[in-house]
């Protein structure tokens, strides 16, 4: 059976936020002081999560989970979630903002980890700082490198370009990229923090970006499939990539259904209405029970997410509590 909403889109794409807490406070993320985390008591058992993942890939056909916060790495024992998920026949990825990897990323890849996602968005250790409010800049670099050498099927860096605060860095993280052999892909600053940042002058286009490298770098577009993100190749046969989630939304091709780490379903980044989960597997629900409530919460997804349109409202949660 497979997980469709009104508009005839297919899901495939479960993203799992494991907690909302992080070790870092991006300043377009969170507060300084962080926000009410969920306590751990309301999480999701691993066991819970693992049912609720072989339900998706089993019944509905799911090809692809992401496993999110928050930092997913601060969930402890987090091998323990990948390697259960790692029996399913999906492809497993982790998003994370790479401050374990040194100590982990052998440790997650052995576990049945196939795919890492490491954000990163300066590679200025001032402009790093401010950023994140830590300085953990070479910690991270270092976790980049370990991941690499641990043999993932793809090792790739988020950075979210922000006019006025890393839009000069475009070219160097395509420098990076050369360096330590990862794809970097850039990506769209989209309303969703929680300091009331964004502005639509903030937004670095994909166009920007593009121009940005090709002061040094010539480049084609390669077919991307069904990914949101543009893929591009350089002269110097090293690829990149640019996720335009604002100028040029995807959300007509979207196949993304989020789980938080207290267990709603949310259809979309944006949405406004979420099913309880939790509620519903500690109350005794059945498989077919979840099945038909998760059904209709995606069936009800919005055809997009309008952006830059008078009557969008911003989300109430921020980026950390919906998990990427
Ligand atoms: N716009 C675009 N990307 C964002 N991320 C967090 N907040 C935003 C935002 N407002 C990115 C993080 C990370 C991923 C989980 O989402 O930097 O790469
Ligand atoms: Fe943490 Fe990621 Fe949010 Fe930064 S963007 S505070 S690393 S969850």
């Amino acid at each position: 059976m497979e997980l469709t909403d009104s508009f005839g889109r297919i899901h495939k794409d479960l993203r799992i936020s494991v907690t909302d807490r992080c070790n870092f406070r991006c300043n377009y993320c969170m507060p300084e002081e962080g926000l009410d985390w969920t306590k751990s008591s309301e999480y999701l058992t691993f066991d819970e999560i693992a049912r609720l993942a072989s339900i998706f890939a089993e019944r509905f056909g799911f090809t692809s989970i992401r496993l999110t916060g928050g930092e997913p790495t601060l969930r402890p024992k987090l091998f323990h979630l990948i390697s259960q998920l790692a029996e399913l026949d999906i492809n497993l990825a982790l998003t994370t903002n790479g401050s374990d990897l040194v100590k982990n990323a052998m440790v997650y890849k052995e576990a049945g980890l196939d795919r890492l996602n490491i954000s990163l968005d300066s590679l200025n250790p001032e402009t790093f700082y401010k950023l994140t409010n830590r300085d953990e800049l070479e910690r991270v670099v270092d976790g980049i490198k370990s991941a690499k050498s641990s043999n993932f099927d793809s090792v790739k860096i988020n950075v979210v370009i922000m006019r006025g605060v890393n839009d000069s860095e475009v070219v160097d993280f395509v420098d990076f990229g050369i360096e330590q052999d990862v794809i970097v892909r850039f990506i769209e600053f989209m309303p969703l923090e929680a300091h009331g940042i964004w502005d639509e002058a903030s937004v670095y286009s994909a166009k920007e970006i593009l121009s940005d490298v090709s002061a040094k770098y010539s480049f084609d577009q390669i077919d991307s499939g069904s990914s949101p993100s543009q893929r591009f190749v350089t002269n110097v046969g090293s690829e990149f990539g640019i996720i335009p989630s604002v100028t040029d939304k995807f959300c007509s091709s979207c196949d993304r259904v989020r789980l938080t780490c207290d267990g709603q379903i949310r259809n979309c980044l944006f949405a406004s209405t979420h099913l309880d989960l939790r509620s519903l597997i500690r109350g005794g629900a059945s498989d077919e029970d979840l099945i038909d409530a998760i059904s209709q919460e995606v069936f009800r997804k919005a055809e997009s997410h309008g952006i830059g349109q008078v009557n969008f409202i911003r989300p109430s949660k921020s980026m950390s509590q919906l998990g990427g």
